[in-house]
């Protein structure tokens, strides 16, 4: 074995040259890689002896891509254009030899290799649309060529990973290796190919499936106009449509030039900038400064919910999904049956969607135990709380569970605000207690607030953290406070939604300036979805706020058809609704208020501002660990657009300064809700990003 460099070994099986990347975590593509790859196939090329190159990985997976630390830096080492043209060009065939993923990057020049051959887990994609990108590297020409154009259209759109072995049924993969054999198998086809004198196949060659695309622009009118609800915002996904539709009306190189243009808009967008950032972000909420890796895990077999409700029932179901059991327990036997229906509900509608086989449905729900009696949680290694947010009522759970479970397991809370350490005040075990705030609907919502109370233990944070993402969801650990992180950012904006309307802003125009910024649904339609009687006590209500008003006229929301939008009946759309502003205008002209037209910059500022506000006050409080976590915070539980970044990542992108004289400037003519966090004074007197302070 020859090294090449520190992360390329060069080998021989007989006549077999074998290029093996080693360059940890995941084989990205990196200066020292793509020399490596370069060095590593003029080597193997020049050797006489070698009849045929497999290029495999060392470790978890095949390249994942480029490296995106790379990207916005100036980029030495070796270009991949001329690595991938080496290996096309080679007089020699070449195999890739795929394990873990080859993405993006990774499968550019897998594509360039002649053959490719995978295990069964293996798994392929181009997935650089979700970094704001496209394939710069020539996929966008190459895959169309092997996949078709639908399929590539697919792809390159969403960003999926392909399994080995409908890689293989499209030809994507050209053969499959027995699992955990990779390097035995990709030496053994290589042979074969050399034995059978098998051509030299350049996937650029193959313009087949885009003659058959040929003179069909209604493929991408229709492709565009199924997906535009799920593009909307995003610039990515339309410049990589833009580049199949090269691919199929330009020759193999003329395609390739539209592609690296694109890509270079593409990679210099402030989407792409906040998408790269978010990618991080997420990987970056995992690390825990004072709970390190080789923290003891609890071992968790067996999972209590107190509450069957729509919380309790959502968050039962991704333990079962990942194969946890679950005791679920109620007080009365009707509720029980009644939560269990919804969550059988729940299955029968994912068999039908196709998501598992009906068959599926009995086995999970077998998994369930259903109780009306909290001893019997006694066995179980974690118990999460789910029921009515009241402190009363919690508080006697967590003395029961304290008697009642054993020692070890941890006592969780789904509460979304309320005082943890309170919570673990009545118990002689408040290391065991932890908050672990999950968002409705709890079996499909991807964020989990893990709450850590005073007292709560680095090996019940570490165990939550790993449990996360057991049941697929990102973790963000936070600390205590009214609303956490994120329904405490939520409240500033809701504060100032309403105070808009009060002033002679409708409901519509802060949501559609919202929603323009990039959210699903700007605040009252989010009230409307929740019901506007959340927290309404009807006895109490006597007209104080138009929320009062709208109750009491029955308006609660899109369950009752109407709330602050009238809905359609039939399509269950929401309008304007005349009901509503004549309620806001009486409110209003009652305040002695003169309403005014708010215009939309300050409909957004007056938004988001105050969040981002929030957010600088929530990390002085040091109930954040970092601003990036607020980020995955609201992309993941709150719906802000992703290639915006986060409320931390945005107010950095136009600029503390800005923000903090916005602030100051509404401080001086609406009061102190305002009032600007000294840490946003004191990062902007210091010239610095919420991003310095990692
Ligand atoms: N560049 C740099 N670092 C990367 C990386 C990449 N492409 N992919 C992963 N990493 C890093 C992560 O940041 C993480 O670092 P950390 O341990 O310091 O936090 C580490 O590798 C492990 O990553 P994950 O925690 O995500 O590990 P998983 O096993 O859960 O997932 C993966 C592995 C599926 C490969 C996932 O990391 C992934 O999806 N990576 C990105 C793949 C991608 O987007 N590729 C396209 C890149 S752009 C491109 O190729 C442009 C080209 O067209 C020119």
């Amino acid at each position: 074995m020859t090294a090449i460099n520190p992360v390329t070994d060069f080998s021989k099986d007989g006549e077999i040259g074998i290029i093996t990347l080693n360059s940890p975590p995941v084989n990205a593509l990196s200066a020292k890689v793509r020399d490596g790859l370069f060095e590593g196939f003029k080597a193997a090329i020049a050797d006489p002896a070698v009849k045929a190159i497999v290029l495999i990985c060392d470790g978890r997976t095949f390249i994942a891509g480029a490296d995106i630390s790379e990207f916005g830096g100036a980029m030495g080492g070796a270009s991949l254009f001329d690595v991938q043209n080496m290996m096309e060009e080679s007089p020699k065939p070449v195999i890739a030899a795929i394990h873990g993923t080859a993405l993006g990057g990774g499968l550019e020049v897998a594509l360039c290799a002649h053959y490719r051959i995978a295990v069964p887990s293996a798994r392929c994609g181009l997935p650089e649309v979700n970094l704001g990108l496209l394939p710069g590297a020539g996929g966008t020409q190459r895959l169309p060529r092997i996949a078709g154009v639908e399929k590539a259209l697919e792809m390159v759109t969403s960003g999926q990973h392909v399994p080995a072995k409908e890689c293989l049924a499209m030809g994507l993969v050209d053969e499959l290796a027995e699992e955990g054999k990779l390097k035995d198998g990709a030496i053994a086809f290589a042979r074969k190919i050399v034995a059978e004198n098998r051509p030299l196949v350049k996937v650029r060659d193959n313009n087949k499936k885009l003659e058959e695309a040929k003179g069909h622009p209604e493929i991408f009118a229709n492709f565009r106009k199924a997906n535009a609800r799920k593009f909307r915002g995003f610039k990515a996904p339309e410049a990589n449509i833009q580049c199949i539709e090269a691919a199929v009306s330009l020759p193999f190189e003329e395609g390739l030039k539209v592609e690296r243009k694109l890509f270079g808009e593409v990679m210099m967008s402030p989407h792409s900038a906040a998408q790269r950032y978010y990618f991080f972000a997420e990987r970056q909420a995992n690390k825990i400064p004072d709970v390190p890796d080789d923290t003891p895990l609890i071992p968790i077999k067996k999972v209590g919910i107190i509450g069957a409700g729509t919380m309790g029932g959502g968050i039962a179901m991704n333990f079962v999904n990942a194969g946890i059991p679950v005791t679920i327990v109620e007080v009365k036997q009707d509720a029980l049956d009644r939560g269990l229906k919804v969550v059988r509900g729940n299955y029968e509608r994912s068999a039908k969607n196709g998501r598992f086989p009906m068959s599926e449905v009995d086995k999970r729900m077998a998994m369930f135990n259903g109780s009306l009696d909290m001893s019997s949680l006694a066995d179980c290694d974690l118990v999460i709380e789910a029921v009515f947010e009241r402190m009363d009522i919690k508080k006697d759970i967590f003395t029961r569970l304290d008697a009642i479970c054993k020692p070890g397991a941890i006592l969780a809370t789904n509460t979304s605000g309320l005082n943890i350490d309170e919570i673990a005040s009545v118990t002689k075990r408040p290391e065991a207690v932890i908050g672990l705030h999950f968002f409705s609907p709890a079996n499909v919502m991807k964020l989990l607030e893990i709450v850590r109370a005073d007292h709560t233990s680095k090996s019940v944070i570490a165990t939550s953290m790993k449990l996360a993402k057991t049941i697929g969801k990102i973790a963000v650990l936070v600390g205590v406070c009214p609303g956490f992180v994120g329904n405490r950012i939520l409240g500033a904006r809701g504060r100032e939604a309403q105070k808009m309307v009060l002033e002679g802003a409708m409901p519509w125009d802060v949501d559609r300036v919202l929603y323009d910024f990039g959210f699903p649904m700007g605040p009252f339609a989010m009230s409307d979805l929740a019901g506007l009687d959340i927290g309404w006590v009807k006895e109490k209500s006597h007209g104080e706020t138009i929320r009062d008003v709208l109750c009491e006229a029955d308006r609660r929301g899109q369950k009752t058809g109407a709330g602050y939008y009238d809905y359609d009946p039939e399509t269950r759309a929401a309008k304007p609704s005349p009901v509503t502003e004549k309620i806001i205008k009486d409110f209003v002209s009652k305040s002695g208020k003169n309403p005014r037209t708010i215009p939309d910059d300050e409909i957004l500022e007056r938004c988001i501002y105050p969040m981002i506000n929030e957010g600088a006050k929530i990390l002085e409080e040091k109930k954040a660990i970092r601003p990036s976590d607020i980020d995955v915070v609201w992309v993941n539980g709150y719906g802000w657009p992703v290639y915006r970044g986060g409320p931390m990542h945005y107010g950095d992108f136009i600029g503390l300064d800005k923000v903090l004289a916005k602030m100051k400037e509404f401080q001086a003519t609406m009061g102190d809700a305002f009032k600007p966090a000294a840490l946003l004074e004191k990062l902007v007197a210091e010239g610095k990003k919420f991003s310095d302070l990692r």
